[in-house]
């Protein structure tokens, strides 16, 4: 059977980082208050000249070299986003462009925090039923233009930034010794919907709007909707938490990441956290924190990695990739 198979990952922050102190100027917050309910000490933030659409296309350009690729080689470009450079066309057609690429298909993917573990489980149906070979699957957001800079209670928790995956069609066995995505579990309630918002949009206000959450009721659903995906794929795969090398999270909440890995029975040391690095980067968070491990040697091939999201909508999701 066809697997998507990694070939390479890469990233891209913006130049500036912003430190949890520089809050204090105007807001009544404190580091000390955000380190210890969120686990975030700094966030990357885009200046004028840095969007979605220039971060995901680093993202792709780091993930291609990685590969030892070419645009040339790509013919699939998925890219998950909530803050899209424009309402249309799609970030990922800019994207294309960027690259030199006329040939092939782009296309965007919006579903919040868990837009990219969604994006990795849509490029690998794509691979599997032929009408792709090798896909890049980007995460690409700039959150801070969607912030409500005067509330303390969103403004401090997300970031900017981008990676990127490229998955590339191989033969598998068919077993779960194959390399590529295993298995996948994705889901969504829109009754929580007005518990994570926008408060604007095309058809409703006509502006871009600014982003709202009630931080304590997603707090309470995440670690149980994060445990159910992710116990569908270890059923799917037939494995369990011991068989998991590393297990790679959305990255939104220290004490989130923490209660879900203490409840699935994954132990400490397989955890990736770099929420203290980027703060919630929304659907870049994943790819972001797969190539810090990448890149300083955790993650390697042939290692089992579990990638999990949840966010706005509800929505949440799992997949399972042996690298
Ligand atoms: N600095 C200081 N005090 C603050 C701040 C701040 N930045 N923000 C809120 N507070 C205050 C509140 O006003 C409240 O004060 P009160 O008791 O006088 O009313 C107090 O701190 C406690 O507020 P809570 O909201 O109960 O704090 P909590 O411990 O729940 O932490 C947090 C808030 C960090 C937002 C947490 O609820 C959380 O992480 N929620 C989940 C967020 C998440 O995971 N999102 C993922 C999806 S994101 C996406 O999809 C785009």
């Amino acid at each position: 059977m066809i697997r998507s198979v990694v070939r390479g990952v890469g990233s891209a922050l913006p130049r500036r980082i912003m430190k949890n102190s520089e809050f204090a100027a105007t807001l009544d917050t404190s580091d000390e208050w955000i380190v210890q309910r969120t686990g975030i000490r700094q966030r990357h933030i885009a200046a004028a000249d840095e969007t979605t659409a220039s971060l995901g296309e680093a993202a792709a350009r780091a993930a291609l070299a990685d590969g030892g690729l070419t645009p040339d080689d790509i013919d699939l470009i998925v890219l998950a986003t909530s803050t899209p450079n424009n309402t249309f066309p799609a970030t990922a057609v800019e994207v294309q462009h960027r690259l030199g690429m006329r040939h092939g298909f782009a296309f965007d993917l919006q579903a919040v925090c868990s837009g990219f573990v969604y994006a990795v489980a849509t490029a690998d149906g794509h691979i599997r039923n032929g009408l792709a070979k090798r896909a890049l699957v980007i995460g690409a957001e700039t959150f801070s233009r969607i912030l409500d800079w005067n509330d303390r209670s969103t403004c401090v928790l997300f970031g900017d930034g981008a990676g990127a995956l490229v998955l590339e069609a191989h033969e598998g066995e068919g077993s779960v010794a194959d390399r590529g995505v295993l298995a996948a579990s994705l889901r969504s309630d829109g009754t929580h919907k007005d518990k994570l918002y926008v408060d604007g949009g095309p058809s409703t206000t006509g502006t871009v709007g600014h982003l709202r959450m009630e931080g304590r009721e997603v707090f309470k659903h995440a670690a149980g909707m994060i445990t159910d995906v992710i116990e569908a794929t270890f059923a799917q795969a037939g494995i369990t938490a011991d068989d998991l090398t590393w297990f790679v999270p959305h990255q939104a909440n220290k004490r989130i990441i923490d209660a879900s890995a203490k409840k699935l029975g994954i132990a400490e040391e397989k955890v990736v956290t770099t929420v203290d690095l980027h703060g919630n980067t929304s659907a870049a968070s994943v790819p972001l924190a797969l190539d810090v491990a990448v890149k300083d040697g955790r993650i390697r091939k042939g290692d089992l990695v579990m990638l999990e999201a949840m966010g706005g909508g509800f929505t949440w999701g799992a997949v399972l990739v042996r690298w």
